[in-house]
């Protein structure tokens, strides 16, 4: 009987096989798919070559066109690329699909209270950023100039944005603990992107390869800001007055209190949600500051006209959110920082809630949908002349600023950002401020290398800049 047995179990292996290399009726156009592998070997190897995940599929939708069908491990993925793609993914209702749906009403109406989108808010970052300029003459040590990181120089100050409205506290830029919470998402980010790390594809290397497949790494990292966050979730049900909510945690707290609370409502959910306001929050808007600089610090034209309009709008005073009315220049730096980030960006990943159709395309439910944001800010149908330079006058017509239709590092539709108000106030008066008061120089001997750092948010390779007191 043994005799039959092995070539059956072949053939059955074989049939599986075949299976596992069929693609649906109509599935979007994309490299052939392998057993087991999918197209992961063919996208891995586009990466390694182009060194990110937003030029490897770039270059995949040149072959197949604007959508895409990959295959990483056993997950159908669909990528979607230029401006006319992403606004039709964006404003499907059939794919809107994301796992955290009563969260998010929560988060949308609760954020408010603390500032979300408010003048509170604007003051909680001129705070901030005062803090800041502090910091920068404390490490200028009596001198005129100090070498600085720009890629970590703002990181605590951001973080500090989205945790005072979360959990009401915030840590001097020096903090060791922020420092170290900051620099564990870094790694993390580097370690997951947006098609999912290998190990969530392959689960069997986190058994077999825990070092080599990033698992190892990325789960000691998880649960160290756990811990992070844990720690001031305790702290803060010491201190927890149910009449009188000082913050975000407070008001989740009265909820978890309360007797009828929704099933989904628990303390690892909202541990989870300070997570992904991390996660959304920091890195998105520390790295397209750090764009931003680099291209001004590579660009002293810029600086110096930037310059003009501050200290002719605002003199010595503090720019606040209102002034972006009046700095059509300085709002324009702020679009192309931005448009510097999320030009090699994704969107966060949507899931198909239903068999539907994308430009003709067969999307069978549950299939995860990307958004490559390239192809809308810097690929050859953008609309952006000139696309790899940093050129904040593309947006001022007749002294005005015009935003272009394909400006979409926010997203669009139901999914789009839901801190685009914290993000573009904190680019702004984070940009602003520090322009008012130094210049920002080129080191010969450290030319910035204008590679990425690719994972689930692009960051300009680590770069210094010699920061100078401006003499008013
Ligand atoms: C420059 C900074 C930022 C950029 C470029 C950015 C960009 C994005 C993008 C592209 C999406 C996905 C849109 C889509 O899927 O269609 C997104 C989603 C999101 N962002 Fe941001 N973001 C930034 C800052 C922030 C901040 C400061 C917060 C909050 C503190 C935040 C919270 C979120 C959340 C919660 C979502 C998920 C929304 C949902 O699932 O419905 N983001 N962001």
């Amino acid at each position: 009987m043994l005799w039959l047995a092995v070539p059956l179990a072949i053939v059955v292996l074989i049939l599986l096989a075949c299976l596992d290399t069929r693609k649906p009726k109509r599935f979007p156009p994309g490299p052939k798919w392998y057993p087991l592998l999918g197209s992961a070997f063919q996208v891995h190897k586009a990466r390694s070559r182009l060194g990110s995940l937003y030029e490897a599929t770039a270059e995949l939708s040149q072959t197949y066109g604007p959508i895409v069908g990959l295959k990483i491990g056993k997950t159908p993925i669909v990528v979607v690329y230029g401006p006319q793609a992403v606004k039709e993914m964006s404003l499907s209702e059939d794919l809107l699909g994301r796992p955290i749906g009563e969260q998010r009403r929560f988060l949308v109406r609760h954020l408010k209270e603390f500032g979300f989108g408010t003048k509170n808010m604007s003051i909680l970052v001129e705070e901030e950023v005062s803090h800041l300029i502090d910091f920068i003459y404390k490490s200028m040590d009596g001198t005129d100039s100090v070498v600085f990181n720009m890629e970590s120089l703002f990181s605590v100050s951001i973080l500090n944005t989205i945790w005072k409205m979360i959990a009401g506290v915030r840590y001097s830029p020096e903090d060791d603990k922020m420092k170290t919470l900051q620099k564990m998402l870094s790694d993390l980010f580097k370690i997951i992107h947006m098609i999912g790390a290998a190990f969530s594809h392959y689960p069997i290397l986190k058994y077999i390869a825990p070092e080599l497949s990033g698992y190892k790494s990325y789960m000691e990292t998880h649960e160290r800001i756990w811990e992070f966050l844990r720690r001031d979730l305790e702290s803060h049900k010491k201190g927890h007055d149910p009449d009188n909510p000082r913050d975000l945690m407070d008001v989740y707290l009265n909820i978890l209190n309360s007797p009828d609370h929704a099933e989904s409502f628990s303390e690892e959910q909202l541990l989870a949600i300070c997570m992904d306001m991390f996660m959304a929050g920091s890195e998105t808007t520390n790295n397209s500051i750090s764009f931003g600089f680099l291209y001004l610090m590579l660009n002293p034209r810029v600086q110096k006209k930037a310059q003009q309009e501050i200290d002719l709008v605002l003199g010595n005073r503090m720019p606040c959110i209102d002034d972006r009315r009046n700095m059509p220049y300085m709002e324009a730096v702020t679009l192309e920082a931005l448009r510097m980030f999320g030009c090699r960006a994704f969107v966060v990943p949507h899931r198909a809630l239903k068999d539907t159709y994308l430009g003709g395309y067969f999307i069978p439910k549950d299939v995860l949908i990307i958004a490559n944001l390239h192809g809308c800010m810097m690929g050859p149908n953008s609309g952006f002349e000139n696309p790899d330079k940093f050129i904040p006058e593309r947006y001022l017509k007749d002294g005005k600023v015009v935003v272009p239709e394909n400006f979409l590092p926010f997203g669009l539709g139901k999914r789009r950002c839901m801190g685009e108000a914290l993000a573009r106030s904190n680019v702004f008066i984070f940009t602003t401020s520090v322009l008012q008061k130094f210049d920002i120089h080129l080191i010969p001997e450290h030319p910035p290398d204008m590679k990425i750092v690719d994972g689930v948010t692009p960051a300009p390779v680590h770069y210094k800049a010699r920061i100078t007191s401006r003499k008013l």
